[in-house]
């Protein structure tokens, strides 16, 4: 029999954040702005630093309706005075701002370079020259694994990545594992994959297909599954990444690591397709792979998140049904502003 109340305490949640003043790079794009919320929420002081570049999920609507509780800096990762004017005083950094575009990144790999190394290098260098006490999360992406080699994967498994935005991420993490060791610095990474939610950038399909997904299902158009859609993902709702982010801020424990916060449920694309329908609407299609794309797939990806559950105590608490009702729920009354 599942003992409930063991289940219950042993899952972690957030702490309060009174005091706590807090930078999110990227914080105008989807798992930023959610972070940027949820601290809020949580008692902290925000600072978002984000150029809103128009290849990527920023979205001013993410936070319209906290504009006057949050600083907001139009910025870019991409220059250190910029960065460094933010660092200062800050007791907390999420490093959410990326270019996020998987196609993208191999029509236009300096760019991505120069946004998601040299920017996190500039982040890095700012934490380093002006406030080495602060403590850095970092989120790196499951596609810096590639194909599987061995099921599931976790944070030891070979890295392989399929395409640049990818690779770049497995370079960026370095850098921040590396500053971390050599000047002592707070630092860790949190590896996402396949996150869906409120916010999310629901009419580009290169900013994943979740979401992508979602809002096709909102307009009640057809979803567009490439061959048989076999191919398994772990899914997660944004609001149990963002506890994850913040829970590994939250700990001592954390620095130093690397940790994937995915849910524990895997489905195929297909049935995720299936279950945007059946819960939000449209209809499902299967066609042939675009060679571009086939290029880039990853095939099966199967993730345990056995270390997060033992280090943080976290565990994803939304499952299919109620992220996509929340989903619907947040996009439902705003299209407009996101399509
Ligand atoms: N969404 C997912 O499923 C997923 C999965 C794995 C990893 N991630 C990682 O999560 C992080 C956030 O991704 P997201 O899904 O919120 O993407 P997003 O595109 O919605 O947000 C990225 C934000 O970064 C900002 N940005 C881009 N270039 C910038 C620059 N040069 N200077 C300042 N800001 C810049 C954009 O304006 C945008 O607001 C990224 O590091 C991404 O690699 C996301």
């Amino acid at each position: 029999m599942i003992d409930e109340s063991r289940s219950v305490t042993r899952t972690a949640r957030p702490r309060d954040m009174t005091g706590e003043r807090v930078l999110v790079t990227g914080g105008l794009g989807f798992i930023g702005s959610n972070v940027v919320h949820r601290c809020l929420e949580l008692g902290a002081a925000v600072t978002v630093y984000d150029c809103l570049d128009p290849r990527s999920g920023g979205n001013m609507r993410n936070v319209s309706d906290i504009e006057a509780r949050v600083e907001i800096v139009l910025n870019d990762v991409r220059s250190l005075e910029g960065i460094s004017a933010c660092i200062r005083g800050k007791t907390i950094v999420f490093n959410c701002a990326a270019y996020t575009s998987h196609p993208l990144s191999m029509l236009e790999p300096l760019i991505d370079i120069d946004v998601n190394c040299k920017g996190t290098i500039n982040v890095l260098e700012a934490i380093r020259r002006f406030n080495g006490d602060v403590r850095l999360v970092h989120v790196g992406t499951s596609t810096q694994v590639g194909r599987m080699h061995s099921s599931p994967v976790d944070e030891a498994h070979p890295e392989f990545p399929r395409d640049i935005y990818s690779a770049n991420k497995t370079v960026s993490e370095k850098y921040v594992l590396i500053y971390g060791g050599a000047y002592r610095l707070s630092t860790c990474v949190v590896r996402l994959a396949n996150v869906y939610g409120p916010r999310s950038n629901i009419r580009n399909p290169d900013l994943g297909f979740v979401n992508y997904f979602v809002g096709l299902a909102l307009r009640g158009k057809s979803l567009t599954v490439f061959g048989d859609g076999r191919q398994l993902r772990n899914l997660s709702y944004v609001e149990d990444v963002t506890d994850a982010l913040i829970l590994a801020a939250q700990s001592q424990s954390a620095a130093g690591e690397v940790l994937f916060a995915v849910s524990d449920q895997q489905y195929s694309v297909a049935e995720i397709a299936r279950a945007i329908v059946a819960h939000i609407g449209g209809e499902v299609r299967f066609v042939d792979w675009p060679s571009e794309r086939q290029a880039m797939e990853v095939g099966d990806a199967v993730i345990s998140n056995a270390k997060i559950q033992a280090l943080l105590g976290w565990e994803a608490h939304h499952d299919l049904a109620s992220g996509l009702g929340r989903t619907a729920e947040y996009f439902r009354p705003r299209l407009d502003a996101y399509l």
